[in-house]
């Protein structure tokens, strides 16, 4: 495709399956579910609104809410994004030295002359780009030598995709590839920074931790401002995303927060005649089985583990066709406030349990 920045693929077959991939972008206006190091992302060219179109029907996602433009490179986002003349903020300087390729999105400004689809911003007066760090992502966007919006590759409202299982679920029919990666690495989203405004803001919790942009992001970056959690519907939001019912499986979500070691699990089904509906339980480092639970799953002691099996443990005991799905909430330090985040929104309901 002439790009300036072609991947070498040492393996014919994945060579093979990549170049297919990237023609469907380049050449069709139709969408490939692929893996990032965060979640699966589905792909279309954010260059062209049948593509942006393609991408908001197949996961049937209000169209209010902006996409991520994927590039496989800075120079590739200078070349086919950014005015010739124009310098990234200073203010990104440290972070995107710090943290890309991999998972931190930032804003910039939409100019008028801006390629981008329009509805990929919708709307807003800025976008949001990101240079992921996963291999097959990467090689994707630069054999296609064209900038891919991608959102998550769930079918709206369900949990995100953390395996290309998970999206054949969700997409099977309706898109016509998916590039199979294994599992990914993060497991949560990545997180959404606004360097325009001043103090700066973290507008989605995610991949990289709010600590860790304080200490890497330079003397701007230590007054970073967290978005509020949730905004009513009618309300402005700076996050549109962040308005909707989200993460969501089937089965009732419990989340559990401040409460020990869960006992109070058994006491919600006593009070709530729960005893003979089939039960699961998330736990990590506190929660203990009980006989009332008939499905138990451990997410892991570290941020990281927890981040990385989160959305597939809440996908596997769904299937398992289970009733309610309890999950232990966790610190909200460092990596804890994307898993707090997630699931707070994957919730029908919230225990505090006062502890
Ligand atoms: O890790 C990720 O970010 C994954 C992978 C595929 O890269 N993508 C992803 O996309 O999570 P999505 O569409 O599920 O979430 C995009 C988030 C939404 O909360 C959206 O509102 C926000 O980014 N966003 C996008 N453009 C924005 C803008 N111009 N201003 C404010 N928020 C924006
Ligand atoms: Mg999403």
């Amino acid at each position: 495709f002439g790009s300036s920045d072609e991947p070498i693929i040492s393996d014919a077959v994945t060579r093979k399956n990549l170049l297919a991939a990237a023609a469907i972008l380049h050449d069709t206006t139709d969408v490939v579910g692929f893996p990032t190091e965060t979640v699966y992302g589905l792909g279309g060219s954010a260059l062209s609104d049948e593509s942006v179109r393609s991408i908001y029907r197949a996961k049937n996602r209000p169209a209010d809410n902006p996409l991520i433009v994927h590039v496989s490179s800075l120079s590739q986002l200078k070349r086919k994004i950014l005015p010739e003349d124009y310098e990234i903020p200073e203010i990104y300087t440290p972070l995107l030295a710090k943290f890309w390729p991999g998972p931190l999105t930032i804003l910039l400004p939409v100019f008028p002359s801006s390629p981008l689809s329009l509805l990929v911003t919708a709307n807003q007066p800025t976008f949001a780009v990101r240079i992921p760090a996963h291999p097959v992502a990467r090689a994707l966007i630069a054999l296609s030598d064209t900038p891919i919006a991608a959102p998550s590759a769930n079918a709206s409202t369900r949990p995100s995709p953390t395996l290309a299982s998970h999206v054949y679920a969700d997409l099977q029919g309706r898109i016509p590839m998916i590039l199979d990666g294994g599992a990914c690495d993060v497991g949560v989203e990545s997180t959404v920074v606004d360097g325009l405004v001043s103090p700066p803001m973290l507008l989605r919790p995610g991949g990289i931790s709010v600590e860790d942009i304080r200490k890497f992001g330079g003397l701007a970056w230590e007054n970073v401002v967290l978005a509020k959690k949730t905004a009513g519907k009618m309300e402005a939001v700076r996050t549109p995303g962040m308005k909707y019912r989200h993460y969501s499986p089937k089965a009732k979500v419990v989340l559990f927060v401040n409460s020990g070691t869960g006992a109070r699990v058994e006491e919600y089904i006593i009070k709530n005649g729960l005893q003979n509906k089939k039960c699961a339980l998330l736990k990590s480092r506190f929660f203990e089985s009980s006989p009332l639970i008939q499905v138990e799953r451990d997410m892991g002691t570290t941020g990281a583990d927890i981040s990385r099996n989160l959305f597939a443990m809440l996908r596997e005991v769904d299937e398992m066709g289970v009733d309610v799905i309890f999950v232990e909430g966790i610190d909200e330090s460092n990596e804890g406030l994307a898993v707090m985040n997630r699931l707070s929104k994957a919730a029908g309901e919230i225990v505090d349990g006062g502890l």
